[in-house]
């Protein structure tokens, strides 16, 4: 469906025309004076410049010839040259009602899919989620979702950080706590047991400690280091409790992202590409693009238009190692190889920004990937505690994620359940479903780049611009639409009809026509905070709407029903938006 501004325009731009002006003089945007009109057109003032006239006489020209459309309902000029407008009744309800007749209320969807590969969530195996992933997973999540609803193919890719030294710390120290363990006896040829020899909860352990050690014992350093070497050489011993490390993490961060409403198509990681590493390597080499520079492999990736330094792109560490770099460029010819890709799109901290660029145009200058596929960069913001530093939990350390969501669905059970009448069961699922809505759009619902301060109590209040506020405005229209039924209506029979009742009443039609328009940007910009905005605005001036109009009491059936088609179209865009978000309303809350 052509997009309601667009289509104003249009009207706008035939005026321009007749009056003898250039058409594409005829823009018209949302009015940044509401008291004033409801759209304007700027397009005068910028002719006055082409056509050496004033403005306003240009404006009024135009305006006379827009007399005729009956978009508007009505048309005032302003000085300097301003065309204000406010859009007719029926002008208005017919495009609301043909959104209602609409797939996906009118989107334009395109005409050529394209694949897109999302790289997000990115957890790093024995190591517990901390609150930073939680903006990976929860972005990459919508950024997966919108691009879906725009009808493009996406396939989410959890690319975890499973093969450097975290792995070796980990091995080194179960090492030293039980060196007979069968896996480090390098004569064994027989089966390795089955079940794994610690729980995630060990590991959990296992890992800090190791870590701590590292940086104070170089001995113990050495070891992890020579671990992690025999285990990427391919020592069957270290392979094998590898595997059982990696058996026991993904199953618990299976249990985590499961908890988030957050999947992923493929569960791969840094592993999965090691053993294309010296095939690149050599490619790299022989096509003349890697170098040795102090004994490091390097790719230059500078290039004459930068205005800051570029460093090269470090394809081997002087010791032959490879980096996180190298399985970087190696998956991204594995994605081109399997998936032939249109975009990749990777969703970090932006911290890593440089890193990206590096990456990037190492991997374009060797053709590791092909000169079209678009590489895509998204990095986000900090998450902050309320003393504007990194979040932290109250004794200073990293707030785990598992801790974080829980303490939030605990707080939310204990408002629920205090004075509603339903079943424990039943408050902890509508708990848990408000709870996500908190959590996730109190950090969708910031520019993406931009730090955020984690205000629990703020996040989870049902009033003000939040999750639990939309679950909330959702639920009033689910409730509504109930009891148009139990009272006998038939939701199918109600059509939107022409009449406009009161300013409420057309702030929500018009609310309701910018749908596509708001669409379109969160996915061109794979911006899911410009849907969090769209739905808090719709959920406002709904909620206008509700409390200055009678509906399920409204005596004339007729205006009740076209109430309740707009009350079924508020609540299928509310939705759609939710799922692009990644969360849900209940049926009650
Ligand atoms: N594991 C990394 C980290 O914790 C994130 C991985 C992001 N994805 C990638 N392809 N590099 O920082």
């Amino acid at each position: 469906m052509e997009k309601f501004l667009d289509k104003l325009g249009k009207e706008v731009s035939l005026a321009f025309k007749e009056a003898g002006y250039d058409e594409n003089l005829g823009k018209v945007g949302i009015s940044n004076r509401p008291d004033l009109c409801e759209y304007q057109c700027n397009g005068a003032m910028a002719g006055a410049k082409i056509y050496k006239k004033a403005p306003l006489a240009i404006a009024n020209e135009v305006a006379e010839f827009l007399k005729k459309s009956n978009a508007f309902s009505s048309i005032e000029v302003c000085p300097p040259g301003f065309i204000n407008l406010n859009v007719s009744d029926s002008f208005l309800t017919d495009y609301v009602i043909e959104m209602g007749n609409s797939d996906k209320f009118g989107l334009n969807t395109p005409d050529k899919k394209q694949k897109y590969v999302i790289d997000y969530g990115g957890p790093n195996v024995a190591k517990p989620l901390h609150v930073g992933h939680l903006r990976s997973a929860v972005i990459g999540e919508s950024i997966k979702r919108i691009i879906r609803y725009m009808g493009h193919e996406a396939i989410g890719d959890i690319h975890m950080g499973d093969w450097g030294l975290q792995m070796g710390l980990v091995i080194a120290a179960i090492k030293e706590e039980k060196p007979d363990m069968v896996y480090f006896d390098d004569a064994f040829t027989g089966e390795y047991p089955k079940e794994a020899p610690f729980t995630v909860g060990d590991l959990e352990e296992i890992y800090p400690k190791a870590s701590a050690k590292s940086k104070v014992d170089p001995e113990f350093k050495d070891e992890a280091m020579l671990c992690t070497k025999k285990l990427q050489d391919g020592v069957r011993g270290y392979r094998a409790l590898w595997k059982h490390i990696m058996d026991v993490s993904v199953e618990d961060l299976k249990k985590n992202y499961d908890n988030l409403n957050v999947e992923f198509e493929l569960w791969r990681g840094e592993s999965d590409v090691y053993e294309d590493i010296p095939g690149m390597v050599k490619y790299l080499k022989d096509g003349g693009y890697a170098y040795l520079s102090d004994g490091a492999l390097v790719v230059d990736v500078k290039e004459d238009t930068d205005t800051k330094e570029i460093p090269p792109c470090m394809i081997l560490k002087s010791d032959g190692a490879s980096l996180y770099n190298t399985t970087d460029l190696a998956t991204i010819l594995k994605r081109e190889e399997e998936f032939h890709p249109d975009s990749i799109v990777y969703i970090t901290d932006k911290r890593q920004e440089l890193y990206f660029e590096q990456v990037f145009r190492c991997a374009k200058k060797t053709g590791l990937c092909k000169s079209d596929t678009k590489l895509v960069h998204i990095g986000f913001g900090t998450v902050n505690g309320k003393d504007g530093k990194p979040f932290k939990t109250r004794d200073g350390g990293v707030m785990r994620l598992e801790y974080l969501i829980k303490d939030i669905n605990d707080k939310m059970y204990e408002k629920i359940s205090t004075g509603r009448e339903m079943s424990e069961e039943e408050a902890k699922k509508v708990s848990s479903t408000v709870a996500l809505s908190a959590i996730k759009y109190g950090d969708l619902s910031n520019q993406a780049l931009k730090d955020y301060i984690f205000d629990t109590e703020r996040f989870m209040s049902f009033e003000g611009d939040t999750g639990p506020y939309l679950l909330y405005t959702v639920v009033r229209i689910k409730s509504i639409l109930k009891k148009f039924v139990e009272n006998g209506g038939k939701i199918e029979d109600c059509k939107v009809m022409s009449t406009v009742s009161n300013e409420s009443h057309k702030n929500l039609l018009m609310k309701i026509t910018g749908f596509n328009e708001m669409m379109e940007g969160a996915f061109n910009e794979l911006a899911p905070h410009r849907i969090c905005a769209y739905l808090y605005d719709l959920a406002n001036v709904f909620n206008s709407f509700y409390h200055e109009t009678k509906i399920i009491s409204e005596e004339n059936e007729d205006i009740k029903k076209s109430y309740i088609a707009l009350l079924k179209l508020t609540l299928g865009i509310s939705e759609d938006c939710m799922q692009c978000l990644g969360f849900e309303a209940p049926d009650r809350m």
